[in-house]
């Protein structure tokens, strides 16, 4: 029985000229990854597990891109695709006997696809590679087939005639070979007028050499393309977002309007969540299920328990625990850790703060560098001054205290549990446990008292 070893080739030296960008075309994100993140997750998850990323423009930021995940060759020059295939094999142990070849600029090939190509190459043919029918075919190489329906060559659309260019199928440029095959004859691929060597016409050298090739049809044309330029790249957002959407509801989240429902393929979703439209869950988040959030939430990189709420609010880099209700307008920055059973504004701001289970903050305040006990009310109006100009100081509030309606706490500061300030209240100095202070400064209110009254 002969071992079947496979490795994957990721072209991804070109200029990308039509981007018209200072970032290298395999660079630029899709649904908060970058393309060529993208390719490699799908390789990764069709069991691919040696993969070469040919690098030549921006070498070192591609390289830098894919650190840790696959190595990398270096183009130099880049001299069009066969070139960059023949670079990559160089990477490639002899013991090698299936290649792919993937093209970083096609991010949505489907893991499907490779895994079907695999099985067709593995099958006899020298070549397997994906077609598609293409609503505009424009950029992309032609098939061509005989009558009986034989692969027999790939036209690229700049050496195309007119009945070439009628033609709607074509090559999406992922491909399976035989590595034998391909090592052989990798550099059999003549230089076009521009000087590029073109992968594309090893498929007429192969048909020529009595070898077989396959053009398995895709099935979703769409989740062919590739990102050319900047219009390219919002049609793939908007067919990954949409892939992204289908997959959370199939699992059993609700999505009111996946189309105004912007969600990063690194989101986590429990069945059961309902996401509201207009609402933006980025990079690193969890939403638990029976969780609300939206309509127009913004939550970046940040962990949300079941039955919690966000309605009209910002969370970033937090994590927010079970049955909390934030919003409308309030902004959760990074940092902050909300227990369960909170209420947080209208209109609070909350930075690097943690707040105990049961508190409420239900109006305008901002609590920034704060530790705060649960079952504590903070006033509407009450501020954390935090910030003394040069240094960030830390505000601790205890169980069960009372921040009245306000009330200024100047950090660093203490209020004890079951403490209590009075309506504007300017906090200097700390607040022994259970006792009342007014005023500002503020004083424990029977010494104020005794004053105005003696
Ligand atoms: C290529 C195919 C075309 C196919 C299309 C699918 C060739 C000659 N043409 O055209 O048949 O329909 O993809 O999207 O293969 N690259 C290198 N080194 C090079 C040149 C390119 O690594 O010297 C990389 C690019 O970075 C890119 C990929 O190969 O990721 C494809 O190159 P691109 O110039 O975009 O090819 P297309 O004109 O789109
Ligand atoms: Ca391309």
């Amino acid at each position: 029985m002969s071992v079947t070893t496979r490795a994957a080739i990721v072209l991804a030296a070109g200029q990308g000229t039509r981007m018209r960008s200072r970032v290298p075309k395999v660079l630029h994100q899709l649904a908060g990854r970058t393309m060529i993140d993208h390719v490699l997750d799908t390789l990764a998850a069709a069991g691919v597990e040696q993969v070469v990323v040919v690098t030549g423009h921006a070498a070192e930021a591609v390289e830098d891109g894919v650190a840790g995940r696959a190595s990398t060759a270096r183009q130099e020059p880049q001299r069009g695709t066969a070139d960059a295939v023949r670079v990559g094999l160089a990477r490639l142990p002899a013991s090698i006997t299936q290649v792919i070849v993937a093209m970083g600029d096609a991010p949505l090939v489907p893991v499907e696809v490779y895994v079907a190509l695999i099985g067709a190459q593995a099958s006899g043919h020298e070549i397997a590679l994906l077609s598609a029918r293409m609503a505009d075919s424009t950029g992309y190489g032609r098939i061509v087939r005989r009558a009986a329906g034989e692969v027999t060559a790939i036209v690229e659309e700049r050496d195309a005639d007119a009945a070439t260019r009628a033609i709607d199928e074509v090559n999406a440029g992922t491909y399976c070979f035989d590595a034998v095959w391909l090592r052989e004859n990798v550099a059999r691929a003549p230089a076009s007028a521009s000087g590029e060597h073109y992968l594309t016409d090893l498929v007429g050298l192969a048909v020529a050499d009595g070898r077989r090739v396959t053009a398995l049809p895709a099935p979703r044309p769409e989740l062919a393309m590739g990102i050319n330029d900047r219009v390219g790249l919002a049609a793939a957002e908007r067919i990954l977002r949409n892939e992204i959407a289908e997959r959370h509801m199939r699992a059993g989240v609700s999505i009111v309007d996946p189309a105004s429902t912007f969600i990063d393929a690194t989101v986590q979703i429990e069945a059961d969540a309902r996401i509201e439209p207009f609402t933006i869950l980025r990079g690193e988040t969890t939403i638990a299920a029976d969780a609300v959030i939206g309509p127009h939430a913004q939550i970046w990189d940040s962990t949300i328990g079941s039955r919690t709420s966000v309605w009209s609010s910002v969370i970033e880099s937090s994590s927010v625990a079970e049955d909390v209700q934030i919003g409308p307008y309030s902004h959760v920055r990074p940092g902050c850790q909300i227990g369960p059973r909170c209420r947080i504004g209208n209109f609070a701001e909350l930075k690097k703060t943690s707040v105990g289970a049961g508190t409420q903050q239900h109006h305008f305040s901002y609590l920034g560098d704060a530790e705060v006990g649960e079952e504590v009310n903070i006033g509407a109006g009450a501020v954390t001054a935090n910030y003394d100009g040069h240094t960030k100081h830390r505000t601790v509030i205890g169980d069960g205290a009372f921040i009245g309606v306000d009330t200024m706490l100047r950090a660093p500061v203490t209020v004890g549990p079951g403490a209590r300030t009075g309506a504007g209240a300017v906090v200097t100095r700390d607040v022994a446990p259970g006792k009342t202070v007014v005023g500002m400064p503020a004083r424990p209110i029977e010494l104020r008292r005794r004053s105005r009254d003696g």
